[in-house]
C-alpha cells in the first residue's frame, strides 16, 4: 500500500500534521510506503481553469511543486489530507492542491460514468482540525469535499476531526486523536 499525505497547516508542528503523522507512522510500521508534503513549503499555484487537462492533455499544464505531489497522489492506494479549518473550509494551501485535482477527471466527467483518470479503489482520510469546540460547527467541509472525491474515485473516505484545538494544545489533548489515526492506519491496511 502507498500512501501520499499532505499536510494543509502551515504551522510547524501542527495538530493536523502530528496527527497525520501518527497514521503514517502506524501505517509504515505495518508494511505501508508513504510520501508526506508540506504544501506550505512548497512554489506553486492554483488552477488556471485553462481546461488543458481537458482539451488536450491528460495531466495539469503547470510545472510547479505541485506536479510531483499530483503524480505521487494518482500512484498512492491512500491520499491523506490533512487541514485545519481556516474560515470555514480547508486552507488555502489544501484548496490550491484540491482544484488542481480537477486534472484527475476525464473531458466528459459530468456524463461518464467513471469520471476518473485514476485507478479505482482508492481511499482517502481527510484529518480536519479546529478551533471551536462544537462539532456541529464546520462538519459540512468534510461531506462538500467528498462528493468531489467521489468523482474522482475516492469512494471510501474517512474523517478525523479534532475540534477546540489550538496552537497551545497540550499532547494529553491530542492523545485520542492520535489514537484514533493508530486504529485507523489498522483498518485501512488490515480490512
Ligand atoms: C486564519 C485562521 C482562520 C481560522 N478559522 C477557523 C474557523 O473558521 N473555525 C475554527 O473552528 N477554527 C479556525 N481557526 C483555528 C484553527 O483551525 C485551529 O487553531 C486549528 O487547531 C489549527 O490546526 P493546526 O494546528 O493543524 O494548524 C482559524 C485559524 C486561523 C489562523
Amino acid at each position: 500500500m502507498k500512501i501520499a499525505c499532505l499536510l494543509g497547516s502551515p504551522r510547524k508542528g501542527s495538530c493536523s500534521s502530528a496527527i497525520a503523522g501518527q497514521l503514517v507512522h502506524a501505517a509504515v510500521g505495518l508494511g505501508a510506503t508513504a510520501e508526506t508534503f508540506t504544501l506550505n513549503d512548497l512554489s506553486y499555484r492554483g488552477c488556471q481553469g485553462c481546461y488543458a487537462c481537458k482539451k488536450s492533455l491528460d495531466h495539469c499544464i503547470l510545472n510547479d511543486d505541485l506536479t510531483g505531489v499530483l503524480e505521487a497522489v494518482q500512484e498512492a492506494d491512500i491520499l491523506v489530507m490533512a487541514s485545519p479549518v481556516y474560515y470555514g473550509d480547508i486552507t488555502a494551501q489544501m484548496k490550491g492542491f484540491f482544484d488542481r485535482t480537477f486534472s484527475y477527471l476525464k473531458p466528459d466527467y459530468l456524463t461518464n460514468a467513471s469520471p476518473s483518470r485514476l485507478a479505482p479503489g482508492k481511499k482517502m482520510v481527510m484529518i480536519q482540525t479546529q478551533g471551536h469546540p462544537d462539532e456541529k460547527s464546520f462538519a459540512d467541509i468534510f461531506s462538500r469535499y467528498r462528493m468531489f472525491l467521489d468523482w474522482t474515485g475516492y469512494t471510501d473516505c474517512r474523517l478525523i476531526r479534532a475540534c477546540g484545538l489550538s496552537p497551545d494544545s497540550s499532547p494529553e489533548t491530542l492523545a485520542p486523536y492520535l489514537d484514533q489515526a493508530k486504529l485507523l492506519a489498522n483498518e485501512l491496511l488490515n480490512p
